[in-house]
């Protein structure tokens, strides 16, 4: 029986589109979905979308599916993140050979790739967990792809991997091995982080012009944007978002303030807190998040709202310096904890690379990530770099101006504001932290250091 060269398990959104990609490449490939309940509907969807040229087999029952994958077998497993992932491994382990492949392309978290890896590895089978950025049209057409774990085991996959991927400027596949353990999870994990932030300053910059702009004069400014180096994939589809209509109005008008999300930026701001990094802005999107969900009880609660009767023309060039500035800001922190988890667990993360296969495929791609492909080939923090830090300084005054509005208009711009006062913070050689000191050795009697004595020597006063 003919052998494919590689297996997808999983045929939902994204398992469905990367199949497809995959045989677009002129892979043979084997495909598995459960047969039961709605999951039989996969089958029958994917069967429709299946294209002449491809060479594709269908399965829905696993040994079969095993079965029909030449050795050493590669498996992606495109599937829902968390525990159905591990009832997923539980059937199929039994089935593999040693040296066999599986790689979990879901949104997983990079704790339990570190645990399935183990796993598998006492098994003498390899695990890559991979993150994988681009939503369904990624996924289809070309995503940024992430993956880790045994570098001898990606190299089998490698080729694969790169030819579904998105390219470059220069044609060079957005994938690239990130390093060992669940590194590439925790990367795909603050692509969501920044993200998030990335989507709540465009959420504050939209909230800041409805009230005075039309639909088409705020797109006009976020043109401007985009013209100002600053054009991204979420931009463009904040700008087409403000420019869909329903019926007689717009339809952004008639969507729900209330967000969800599927926990990968809760877990990054996790993150920061387990390597005591001040991921600010992640964590301030997640809350705004929350924050939404408070819908009926906001309601009940705007009759105190203290109404303003401040108008003003919002200077538009100051809201784009101060978008330039939180973008900044947000990049910064995001790859400050990359940085910092690489060195935690020696995975070595290479932050030009992860730039250079976020600047296409990934929701997060944009002008800015490519400037920091060049960046971080010789520093590892962007506040190390003079472009970066004039940028920042000259951008400062903007970011005031548009929070004494904020305050003025009686609004929120939790994000805008983060950055800002991440940014003041970061450059205070001072800060009020003596105090905190002081109180905890009062009451606790955890001692401080002292500004007249060498670092690392601890006291305690005897309040
Ligand atoms: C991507 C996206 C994707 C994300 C979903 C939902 O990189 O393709 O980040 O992985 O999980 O868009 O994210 P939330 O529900 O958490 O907003």
């Amino acid at each position: 029986m003919r052998q494919s060269q590689f297996g997808v398990i999983g045929l939902g959104v994204m398992g469905r589109n990367i199949a497809l990609n995959i045989a677009d490449q002129g892979i043979s490939l084997s495909t598995y979905n459960r047969a039961i309940g709605a999951e039989k509907e996969l089958l029958r969807q994917f069967e429709n979308l299946v294209e002449e040229n491809h060479d594709i087999s269908i399965y829905d029952d696993l040994p079969q599916f095993i079965a029909s994958l030449e050795r050493p077998r590669k498996t992606l497993i495109m599937i829902k993140a968390g525990s159905v992932v591990d009832d997923v491994l539980h059937t199929l382990i039994p089935l593999l050979d040693q040296g066999d492949i599986v790689i979990d392309g879901g949104n997983s978290h990079y704790k339990d790739t570190l645990r399935r890896q183990e796993q598998l590895k006492a098994q003498e089978l390899h695990f890559i967990g991979s993150g994988i950025s681009g939503g369904e049209l990624g996924a289809r057409r070309g995503p940024s792809i992430m993956p880790s774990g045994h570098l001898e085991a990606y190299q089998e996959v490698s080729a694969v991997l790169e030819s579904i991927a998105a390219k470059d400027a220069q044609g060079q596949a957005c994938c690239t091995y990130i390093g060992k353990g669940g590194s590439g999870h925790f990367v795909k994990m603050i692509h969501n982080g920044i993200e998030y932030a990335e989507m709540q300053l465009l959420a504050e910059v939209y909230d800041l012009l409805k009230p005075r702009l039309e639909h088409e004069a705020i797109i006009d400014f976020l043109k401007t944007c985009r013209d100002s180096q600053q054009g991204s994939y979420l931009l463009d589809i904040t700008i087409d978002i403000l420019a869909k209509k329903e019926d007689d109005g717009y339809l952004l008008d008639k969507i729900l303030d209330r967000a969800g999300n599927k926990g990968t930026g809760s877990w990054g701001s996790k993150a920061a807190f387990d390597y005591g990094t001040a991921n600010t802005m992640m964590a301030s999107a997640v809350f705004c998040r929350y924050m939404s969900s408070y819908k009926d009880q906001r309601v009940q609660l705007s009759r105190y709202r203290e109404e303003s009767n401040y108008t003003i023309d919002i200077d538009l060039k100051s809201l784009q310096e101060a978008y330039a500035f939180a973008r900044l800001i947000n990049h910064h922190q995001g790859f400050d904890l990359i940085q910092t988890a690489s060195e935690h667990y020696g995975w070595d993360i290479n932050l030009s690379e992860v730039s250079r296969i976020w600047t296409n495929g990934c929701i997060i791609r944009s002008e800015l990530m490519t400037t920091c492909i060049e960046l971080f080939k010789t520093q590892n923090t962007m506040l190390d770099n003079g472009q970066i830090i004039q940028q920042l300084k000259q951008n400062l005054s903007s970011v005031k101006r548009i929070l004494k509005h904020v305050i003025d208009l009686g609004i929120s711009a939790p994000c805008f504001q983060t950055a800002y006062e991440y940014w003041v913070s970061m450059t205070r050689a001072n800060l009020p932290a003596n105090m905190i000191q002081a109180q905890r050795d009062y009451f606790g009697a955890h001692t401080y250091e002292r500004t007249d004595q060498a670092r690392g020597t601890f006291f305690h006063t005897a309040w």
